[in-house]
């Protein structure tokens, strides 16, 4: 089959389109033939070695993490599946992923493929659906009246993130570009902040939720939005030795699991019109390299999606 091959860690050289054997479906595990594949940050991160301590490589190496697809065959006790099932998933990090013609994921973390989003819209909704439901509906427990900041709302994370807060009934804050800010309020967003113009920690009430999707700096100053017992949930680390200078609010990192009752998590809200597909921009798996380097540059609107098939 066709993949793309990370050779090592380094720069966008180092991923090549080429030959590699097709997966083979291990005892409760689902061989999946790709249809999209999601395009991450994590992917450029883990390619330029940034993420060595916590996901081990083995090269070459396929990227790609929340893909969809149509299962091609199941392994010994997988009973869930049949080949000819549409499927989308978030598999863990440091397995072979879905930048690939296939895939073989355990079939826990699949779930059935609804048929009113495409694979394209399946894929951009698994990870950031993911991500956002466990930190804000697990951790942060968002409620109804709350006023929450949302960092980088024109994001892949930060536009499911939006989507979900006004659909929680949260008064809804988040930072974008002004290209963006007409984008974001379609997703929802009651404000948009410019955060190229406008110093967030002014322009942002007393909140009681900050969502962090940057970090660094912006983890640093979004203490100084939270009112006393709010909460802070970030994906992205604050500046190196930063210690939290309050200890009236909460810090949680969430632990983004994958399984499936999540996945199904993110068909209801799609189903029911709460969340909807952000804008994706699709690019051929053979252009993944450039992809990435479109990723690094930190202003993807939506999601990029490496078409397959
Ligand atoms: N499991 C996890 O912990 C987990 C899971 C997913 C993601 N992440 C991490 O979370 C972060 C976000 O992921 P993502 O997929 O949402 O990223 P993304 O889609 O690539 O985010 C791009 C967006 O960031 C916005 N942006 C850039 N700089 C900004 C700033 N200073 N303030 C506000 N917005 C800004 C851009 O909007 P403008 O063009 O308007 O600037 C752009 O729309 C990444 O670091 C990723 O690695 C962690």
């Amino acid at each position: 089959m066709k993949a793309v091959l990370m050779r090592g860690y380094g720069g966008p050289e180092v991923l090549e389109y080429a030959d590699t054997r097709d997966p083979q479906a291990e005892p409760g595990e689902i061989v999946v033939d790709v249809h999209a594949v999601s395009l991450n940050p994590a992917d450029w991160k883990v390619r330029e070695g940034l993420r060595k301590g916590d996901v081990k490589a083995r090269f070459p190496h396929i990227p790609g993490r929340d893909f969809s697809g149509v299962v091609r065959k199941t392994g010994a006790g997988v009973s869930d599946f049949q080949p000819g099932d549409p499927v989308f998933a978030v598999n863990e990090q440091g397995c072979e992923g879905g930048y690939a013609e296939a895939v073989a994921i355990p079939a826990a973390l699949a779930a059935p493929k609804p048929d009113f989003l495409s694979h394209a819209q399946a894929s951009a909704l698994a990870m950031t659906g993911l991500t956002s439901l466990r930190a804000l509906e697990d951790e942060a427990k968002l409620r109804a009246g709350e006023t929450i900041l949302i960092h980088a709302g024109a994001g892949g994370v930060g536009g499911f993130a939006v989507q979900y807060a006004k659909h929680m009934g949260a008064v809804v804050y988040t930072t974008a570009s002004a290209a963006n800010h007409e984008y974001v309020k379609e997703l929802g967003a009651h404000h948009a902040i410019d955060y190229g113009q406008e110093d967030f920690a002014e322009a942002a009430p007393p909140c009681d939720v900050v969502f962090d999707t940057i970090g660094g700096e912006v983890h640093a100053r979004s203490f100084a939005v939270l009112k006393p017992g709010g909460r802070l949930v970030h994906i992205a680390a604050g500046p190196p030795g930063f210690t939290p200078p309050r200890e009236d609010v909460c810090v949680i990192r969430p632990d983004v699991r994958r399984d499936r009752a999540h996945l199904g998590r993110i068909v209801e809200l799609a189903a029911s019109g709460a969340v909807r597909p952000p804008y994706i921009k699709e690019m051929p798996l053979a252009d993944a390299a450039a992809a990435q380097e479109i990723s690094k540059a930190g202003h993807v609107r939506g999601k990029i999606i490496l078409r397959v098939r």
